[in-house]
């Protein structure tokens, strides 16, 4: 792909969070950087309540809610609200709730997400607890394409991380969102420009 000049010309991005918003966050900095090829012109989260929707107003990113209550109508207000504002790529990022089959579809290729695991080792949830239990004497952190199968996606980029002795879920985790901050905008960068 042909390098893009110019900040007119930068990915437009949507990222989807439902708690805390730590690679939000990681992920607005990098983009305000002169040398990113995004920039971040949409939060959607599940939660109202959501700590990382604070980085809407400090940055000036338009956000939208959305209720999975009203689960029928959920995805076409995303859908809907995604297309309004010409969004190229949706990242998730600790967004806990799952992408239907058909919003996949339309977007093919064009969502991905970050999960604290090398996958394909432990898919879905409380995946340091797992890797700490299995006595691995490593776990990490992957950026893949979403598909219609959990975690399943082609990987874009990986990071490895040593579990040491004293690892607790809580210490690795730690250790593990710290690389996910630098892999999740390295990996944004790659799908475009290969590097
Ligand atoms: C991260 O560990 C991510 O890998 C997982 O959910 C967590 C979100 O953290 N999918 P944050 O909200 O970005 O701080």
């Amino acid at each position: 792909m042909v390098k893009l000049i110019g900040p007119k010309q930068k990915i437009k991005l949507a990222v989807f969070i439902s708690g805390t918003g730590s690679n939000l966050k990681n992920l607005i900095k990098h983009s305000l950087l002169k040398k990113s090829s995004f920039r971040i012109e949409l939060i959607i989260s599940n939660n109202s309540k959501a700590k990382g929707l604070n980085f809407a107003k400090k940055y000036k990113i338009k956000k939208k809610i959305v209720n999975y209550r009203n689960n029928k109508y959920v995805e076409k207000e995303i859908l809907n609200t995604v297309r309004k504002y010409k969004i190229e790529l949706i990242c998730l990022a600790g967004f806990m709730k799952i992408l239907s089959e058909n919003f996949i579809k339309k977007f093919k290729g064009k969502i991905i997400n970050i999960h604290p695991s090398l996958l394909p080792k432990y898919k879905g949830l409380n995946t340091h607890e797992r890797a700490i239990k299995q006595k691995e004497n490593y776990s990490g952190c992957t950026v893949h394409f979403v598909n219609s199968k959990l975690d399943s996606g082609k990987i874009i980029l990986q990071k490895k991380v040593k579990i040491s002795k004293k690892d607790t879920p809580k210490s690795l985790g730690k250790k593990i969102l710290k690389q996910e901050h630098l892999l999740y905008k390295k990996a944004i960068e790659k799908i475009y420009f290969n590097s």
